[in-house]
């Protein structure tokens, strides 16, 4: 094994930082929104997706809510079938379009654990969250359940590593149908090493900033919604950690 004084270390331009800190490991990962499963026609373009995604080597997919237009089983299982083939976790929130009239069952069988959760991977925490009421659009409020959630499980996370949060509806100030509540979920992560937010529901692109971290509003993957931005691309976020743990985002149109 090769061992090294300090006096040899300093010959070789490191210091004993550089033994202290290990370097933080990069990865890349996925986070989509808005794909609105309606039916057999969707499939094509959801594999078209898939290849595009392929290409980069992410470490996991995140869908950011309405994975479908009406909260069906086969509408639902069509994305968890054609996604899941691409053979790395799928992690999902839920969006207003994944309700029934009568709830979000199907969503919670085929998506299971995934109303408020959370993971790590290399040494980030991520967090996906409802923020829906129901089946609304605009007007809404996050609801107690998901605050409740945040003040129980918060305490249990690491407030140093690098954290990011997924939610459906905007969290951005200004953002079209952001809740009235967002600001209540965001400042529960005052203090907290929050590097980034990703949400959807509006369909257009935003940049907003809380603190430290960048809250993005994504445009939506969908091949027949419309952007609310006026936007024609569709696609999805693919995202980069860096050593500094930073977060890179490139938006990959598909079409
Ligand atoms: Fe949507």
């Amino acid at each position: 094994m090769l061992r090294l004084s300090a006096r040899g270390l300093a010959a070789l331009g490191l210091g004993a930082s550089a033994l202290a800190a290990p370097p933080i490991p990069t990865f890349r990962f996925i986070v989509i929104n808005d794909i609105h499963c309606r039916d057999e026609r969707c499939h094509p373009w959801f594999r078209k997706i898939v290849a595009s995604i392929r290409r980069h080597h992410p470490a996991f997919c995140l869908i950011n809510g309405d994975l479908c237009e009406n909260g069906l089983p086969g509408q639902l299982s069509a994305v968890r079938d054609i996604f899941g083939s691409l053979g790395i976790p799928l992690y999902a929130t839920l969006g207003n379009h994944d309700y029934l009239d009568t709830g979000h069952a199907p969503f919670d069988k085929i998506f299971p654990n995934s109303i408020n959760y959370h993971f790590e991977h290399a040494g980030w925490q991520f967090i996906g969250l409802d923020s829906t009421d129901g089946r609304r659009v605009v007007f809404t409020t996050i609801q107690p359940a998901t605050l409740a959630w945040l003040d129980t499980t918060l305490p249990t996370l690491d407030r140093t590593r690098p954290t990011v949060v997924c939610t459906h509806f905007p969290l951005g100030d200004a953002i079209l149908c952001r809740p009235f509540n967002a600001g209540d979920l965001l400042s529960r992560f005052d203090r907290f090493n929050l590097r980034a937010t990703f949400s959807g529901h509006w369909h257009g692109y935003a940049e907003r900033h809380f603190e430290h971290a960048t809250v993005t509003n994504s445009r939506c993957g969908s091949w027949w919604r419309l952007n609310n931005d006026n936007s024609p691309q569709k696609g999805y976020f693919l995202c980069e950690t860096t050593p500094t743990a930073e977060i890179t985002r490139t938006f990959c149109v598909v079409s």
